[in-house]
């Protein structure tokens, strides 16, 4: 059974395949058409957090294939009624695919130990690999080839920059984090994409200018994440020097374009000047979010026998 926990579940190939199709069922769906490539299969969502792009472009994204969600929040009793194993086991007698926003990556591996459904991650503390695969799908549509280019992320080593970074690697971009030394990745987790990826190049700096002189896409996200409530007076401080402002964008090249995954705290990581300026990806960014995870989706159901490829190519979609 295949999850995705993490990009480190995929191979090279099946990396670009979900973003091959991802693509294809955006022009599809540009151009008017929502074929129904997963009729009556149904997703649940198991969230522990809120949300509204993960869940709301789920939904929607598995709607448009023919198919149908459930959300499931607290009320299901999850981790309180029963145990774990009865719950995950009994669940994927119901539905085709679960999607789950945990608070610890510990409990995505757990479900996903079972091996009676395909997990997907939809954010945990450590990685946001659907967040990642949106964000190569906005920044390739921007450049014809985006090997060799450079994403600057500014803010902390946190779950959105961690699965950015693996994406850099795997898509040949060159990967900057910028911010303050104590909110580096300090988990091995650069260590571990270098030693998997030969070429890949990624460093994190105190250095404004360095980070920023040759950045092709300047990224950033909340300087505290959803459970860090009780850090946010300390990060408040610590990040000061390193809004995403007017300021920081002077040192970017002219066409130097921002991501915010969203949500934002508007005055905070970033400024308004910035957010809403007329080089700012973001709602583009949030939208693929749903054609990523089609494309996801429709991947995920060929390696479970769900779809035959021949059910995409009808549709005009080239399997890589
Ligand atoms: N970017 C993102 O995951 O947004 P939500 O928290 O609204 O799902
Ligand atoms: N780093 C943020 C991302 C939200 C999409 C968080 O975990 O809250």
């Amino acid at each position: 059974m295949r999850h995705l926990l993490s990009l480190f579940d995929l191979q090279q190939d099946e990396y670009e395949s979900i973003l091959s199709i991802a693509v294809q069922v955006k022009k599809l769906l540009l151009d008017g058409s929502r074929p129904s490539f997963l009729p009556r299969q149904v997703t649940g969502l198991l969230f522990e957090k809120p949300s509204l792009r993960t869940r709301v472009s789920f939904e929607t994204g598995m709607s448009q294939l023919g198919g149908a969600s459930l959300f499931l929040g607290q009320e299901v009793g999850w981790q309180s009624r029963e145990s774990t194993a009865d719950f995950i086991r009994v669940l994927s007698e119901y539905v085709d695919y679960v999607v789950c926003r945990s608070k610890l990556h510990t409990t995505v591996e757990e479900l996903a130990s079972f091996n009676c459904v395909p997990i997907i991650n939809g954010l945990t503390d450590h990685t946001h690999p659907c967040q990642a695969l949106a964000d190569m799908l906005t920044m390739m549509e921007q450049h014809e080839s985006i090997r060799g280019k450079q994403v600057t992320f500014v803010g902390d080593g946190n779950n959105v920059s961690r699965s950015l970074a693996h994406a850099c690697a795997r898509s040949g971009m060159r990967f900057r984090l910028l911010g303050p030394e104590a909110y580096f990745m300090v988990d091995g987790s650069l260590e571990k994409l270098e030693a998997s990826y030969a070429d890949c190049d990624l460093q994190q700096t105190e250095d404004r200018e360095a980070a920023m002189a040759e950045a092709d896409f300047v990224y950033t996200d909340v300087w505290t994440s959803m459970g860090q409530e009780n850090e946010s007076e300390r990060r408040l401080k610590d990040f000061a020097d390193y809004q995403l402002n007017a300021a920081l964008m002077q040192l970017a090249p002219d066409h130097c374009q921002v991501l915010h995954c969203l949500p934002a705290k508007r005055g905070e990581e970033i400024t308004d000047e910035v957010i809403d300026c007329p080089s700012s990806l973001i709602v583009r960014q949030a939208g693929n979010r749903m054609h990523a995870q089609k494309g996801l989706l429709l991947w995920l159901a060929l390696q479970h026998g769900r779809l035959t490829p021949g059910c995409l190519e009808s549709a005009g979609i080239e399997l890589r």
